[in-house]
């Protein structure tokens, strides 16, 4: 397949200004046309896109719409239906989520001496931690500290980040590194082993450590493979639906669901640790995704039932260059790292309109002003559109950098008859990431007894923007946590007892109470596009 000559033809305008565009530095923006740019062009200050919550530990907050319908919805079970008494599963600690939190929690886990079970409603690794591209930041080089990174990150987060979470954030990072390089991730690296690092939006230092532009999936890989090794427990296609409570409240196990023969199956635990991930498959607004198939918010509905908080869940990133052509890849991640290496955004006129690494939310709302207000993007049959110039990177690093630093990039494009070497693509930003997720204190737990939560469920640990590369670390490093602080209060923690699900009689109660009528049956667990679990008859 070859691109359109129409956009061959607009793309000529790219050409024209490349060498000129190269050597620009587009000057940063002031405080205050940030702040101006996000509230009139981010989605998150978009009016009549939020409900406020009436029920639950957030009641008063407002919420993406979507997740309110969740959030406020009724249990895919009744408490009547399951049979508590005899419980088909029992470990020390029972983790939701087979990605790259919940695989480095069951691994810490395991090292404690626990029982550990992970359970996952696709397959281990099926996750975003798997789809993540351009690195993990960690300040491990002599220019670099800790401080500095904490910095960067307050500053990208609108200053809005638990301090005591982000403190842990950035002074567990060059473990974190120190930990996968250990376990056999293939950092990239100079011939004398020296780690290769980049800068990405916000960034002060060169703090990016990379696999190429497949990091996550090396990542996920190698914590996969530890995972098998260490011969941990691992139910697959197998989702949670409840959280179990004992006699004093305490988290105490799950409601499984066999996601092909909807078996209900019961996991006592002494912990639990809610792994789900992220949210994009909730596709709110209607932006496309560069999530993977089961992120729907599953982890945020399970907690909030039982009483768990929620911080900044109003908040989500929109990655600002997702794939806008060709339609088969609409949505899908083009990484941070091309603009990390060069290439500059440029509008239908071939001028560049802004820095290239402003922080996230900045540069997508700034691509979204040039596509609306100033009319300046490339109409395509998924909206409109602008260019990255691609071609850029090996004007300024020489040939043969893209396939050595963002291959992944090369063949995505290059399936589609596009060589990101010689040819711009087009990119519009798509839902990427959820800012929010489950309150925690620095040792993991929500504020649910032996309820803890790690990864991109958790909320708070970046404020309201996150920089690129602090999620892989942050599943690294608050995953590891959940699982040692896990390990820990299971160690003294009886066998829990008087095992219930009366929360969900609870819950609905005050749904009723609040005038909703509680249509949609949460969590979600698949797109509402997929076949089978959510758009079969008995679960409407
Ligand atoms: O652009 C990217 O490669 C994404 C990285 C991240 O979300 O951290």
């Amino acid at each position: 397949m070859y691109r359109i000559d129409r956009y061959n033809e607009l793309a000529k305008a790219v050409a024209a200004k490349r060498e000129e565009n190269a050597k620009l530095e587009p000057r940063r923006m002031t405080a205050e046309e940030k702040d101006t740019l996000l509230t009139q062009f981010h989605p998150d200050y978009k009016q009549g896109e939020f409900t406020v919550l009436s029920v639950g530990a957030n009641k008063g907050e407002k919420v993406p719409t979507q997740l309110a319908a969740l959030l406020q919805g009724h249990s895919r079970i009744k408490a009547e239906d399951v049979d508590l008494t005899s419980p088909d599963y029992d470990t020390d600690v029972l983790i939701i989520g087979g990605g790259g939190a919940g695989a480095s929690a069951a691994i810490e886990a395991d090292k404690a001496g626990v029982k550990a079970m992970i359970v996952t409603k696709l397959r281990i690794g099926d996750a975003n931690t798997m789809m993540a591209e351009g690195g993990i930041q960690a300040a491990d080089k002599p220019n670099d500290s800790p401080a500095q990174h904490y910095l960067d990150a307050f500053g990208g987060g609108h200053f809005a980040a638990k301090p005591e979470l982000l403190k842990k954030l950035v002074m567990k990072a060059p473990e974190a590194i120190k930990w996968l390089n250990e376990l056999g991730v293939e950092f990239d690296k100079t011939p004398d082993g020296t780690m290769v690092t980049t800068h990405g939006g916000g960034t002060s230092r060169k703090r990016m450590h990379a696999a190429k532009d497949y990091s996550g999936a090396e990542i996920m890989r190698t914590l996969r493979d530890e995972v098998l090794n260490r011969q941990i427990p691992v139910i697959d296609f197998t989702a949670a639906v409840e959280i179990i409570l004992d006699k004093n409240g305490n988290a105490a196990g799950a409601v499984l669901m066999n996601m092909e023969t909807k078996e209900l199956l019961v996991a006592r635990a002494k912990t639990v640790i809610i792994a789900t991930g992220g949210a994009g498959r909730l596709h709110y607004q209607g932006f496309p995704t560069s999530n993977h198939y089961g992120a729907t918010a599953d982890g945020l509905i399970l907690g909030y039932r039982v009483g768990a908080k929620l911080m900044y869940a109003d908040t989500l990133q929109y990655h600002p260059t997702g794939a806008a052509y060709p339609d088969q890849i609409f949505g899908a991640l083009v990484t941070e790292k091309v603009r990390s290496l060069g290439a500059k955004l440029v509008n239908i006129d071939g001028d560049v309109f802004m820095h290239p690494l402003e922080t996230r939310d900045v540069t997508a709302a700034s691509i979204i002003r040039e596509c609306t207000e100033r009319g300046k993007g490339i109409e395509t049959t998924n909206g409109s559109a602008v260019w990255l110039d691609t071609p850029m990177i090996e004007l300024k690093n020489g040939e043969g950098t893209i396939e050595k630093r963002i291959p992944a990039m090369l063949r995505m494009f290059g399936k589609y008859g596009i060589d990101i070497r010689k040819e711009p693509i087009l990119v519009y930003p798509t839902l990427h990431y959820q800012n929010g997720g489950l309150d925690i204190t620095p040792d993991g737990m929500t504020g649910v007894e032996n309820l803890f939560a790690a990864g991109e469920v958790v909320g708070g640990i970046h404020g309201r923007n996150r920089l690129m590369g602090n999620s892989l670390l942050d599943v690294i490093v608050f995953g590891r946590n959940a699982g040692i602080y896990a390990s820990a209060k299971a160690k003294e923690t009886v066998t829990p007892e008087g095992l219930t699900l009366d929360h969900i009689a609870k819950f609905s109660e005050e749904v009723k109470a609040a005038g909703l009528g509680a249509e949609t049956a949460s969590p979600m667990l698949l797109p509402k596009y997929a076949r089978d679990v959510n758009n079969s008859q008995e679960n409407r």
